[in-house]
């Protein structure tokens, strides 16, 4: 069991933080027993862990990340989106078909998602089957909740990343068939988004996805090109999302929309039906998108919105960054469209990044009782002429933070 005292800060709903300043937390069989104010003597005796100043809070779920373009990031970052990923994307991608050095790549992409904080993350590896296995048993080796895919793309991919559609659904079929099963790391269905998938294999995706109960990831409605592409080559479909839809691929398990930045009515009620989340990954669509989701807007009309590095579209592996980032992108949406549009508070961001994701992984991304402890502790963004209240740390720490802010790591009910 774990008894420990800090200030202790989680989302409550939407729109309001949970702060306990000064208090004890006790943690059995891994998941949280209940918070007190003064120290529970039923727990007396019991070895406490003292935080001191320290702010206890749920750890952060990434809801789209690309592992292999971990040693991207931060680089190539003025182009936009058709481009880089010819020039900068597939070429590093196609690497990923030597098992030795995507085995590098990925132990240093999950190390650093870890000492950054995130316990719980959707992340795209590549189309190769022996490395994106390595990826899910590793990850799931390592305690993090979580979702990989092998990527599916048939059309407009480089030629080594091109794959017959036949082929991509049988390796797809044996891929989805090893890892069915309870696990910390399951699979989903990876369509990497309507311009690289012809009509046949989402199709054949979506039977697989029936019949292996599995949700699906993919880029939706990331750019204006991107929603252009999807109406050439889905004429059939009034939006992007629809495509997915008539597949049967919304379905059958979670589904993760990464961008959502120019969605229209019908890819919203589509969205809304399937409970799917749209995932707002700030950087990337700064970098190389050049849209702003409306997130406040979509928060008010019902959608879940979670966070997303997108790390090599976006170049911080932390997604707490992009919490903060979310809001200023919002203040910005507002400002040069203020016509139905409205800047998102920190409470907001914070939500998306933790108790709103949460439950994708199972019942975290909360303290509350009954919660699994996956949680951090946060100190050392104080001034020495004025101490931060607890939720001010946490503000701070997703503007200004680095993983030397992390004093501690906690993953199912331990210490990492
Ligand atoms: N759209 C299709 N592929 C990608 C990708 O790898 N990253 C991002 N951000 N968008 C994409
Ligand atoms: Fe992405």
């Amino acid at each position: 069991m774990l008894l420990i005292h800090a200030n202790i800060v989680y989302s409550e709903d939407r729109a309001h933080l949970a702060v306990y300043p000064d208090s004890y937390i006790a943690v059995e069989q891994g998941r949280v027993q209940g918070i007190w104010p003064v120290f529970p003597e039923k727990y007396k005796g019991a070895p406490l862990t003292d935080y001191g100043d320290g702010v206890l809070i749920p750890a952060f779920s990434d809801l789209h990340v690309h592992a292999p373009q971990y040693l991207n990031r931060g680089l190539e970052m003025d182009l936009l989106l058709a481009d880089w990923l010819d020039r900068c994307t597939f070429p590093m991608e196609e690497k990923f078909a030597d098992p030795e050095f995507a085995k590098a790549v990925y132990d240093a992409f999950i190390d650093d998602m870890i000492a950054n904080g995130t316990m719980h993350a959707c992340v795209y590896a590549t189309i190769h089957e022996e490395a994106t296995s390595y990826l899910l048993e590793r990850m799931d080796r390592k305690g993090i909740k979580g979702f990989t895919g092998k990527i599916n793309m048939d059309r407009s991919a480089s030629a080594g990343l091109m794959e017959d559609p036949m082929d991509s659904l049988q390796k797809t079929d044996a891929f989805l068939e090893k890892y069915s099963g309870n696990r910390n790391m399951r699979p989903l269905i990876t369509p990497r988004f309507a311009p690289t998938c012809s009509r046949e294999l989402i199709q054949g995706l979506g039977r697989l996805g029936r019949k292996y109960q599995t949700g699906m990831q993919t880029h939706l409605v990331e750019s204006r090109w991107e929603a252009e592409q999807a109406r050439v080559l889905f004429p059939e479909c009034s939006c992007d999302t629809e495509i997915y839809e008539r597949a049967g691929l919304m379905e059958n398990g979670p589904v993760l929309g990464a961008h959502f930045i120019f969605p229209s009515e019908e890819d919203i009620r589509i969205l809304k039906k399937y409970d799917s989340y749209a995932v707002h990954c700030p950087d990337a669509t700064t970098n190389i998108i050049a849209g702003i989701m409306q997130a406040g807007v979509l928060l008010d009309g019902g959608v879940r919105i979670g966070l997303g590095s997108d790390v090599s579209g976006g170049h911080h592996i932390g997604v707490y960054t992009q919490a903060a980032r979310a809001v200023q992108l919002s203040k910005l949406k507002e400002f040069y469209e203020p016509e139905g549009n409205r800047a998102i508070t920190f409470p907001e961001a914070f939500f998306m990044a933790t108790k709103q994701s949460g439950p994708l992984f199972g019942n975290t991304g909360t303290l509350e009782e009954g919660a699994v402890f996956d949680a951090l502790v946060i100190d050392g963004l104080s001034d020495a002429a004025r101490k931060l209240r607890p939720e001010q740390v946490i503000e701070r720490f997703c503007y200004i933070g680095t993983k030397e802010n992390i004093k501690a790591r906690y993953l199912n009910g331990e210490a990492i």
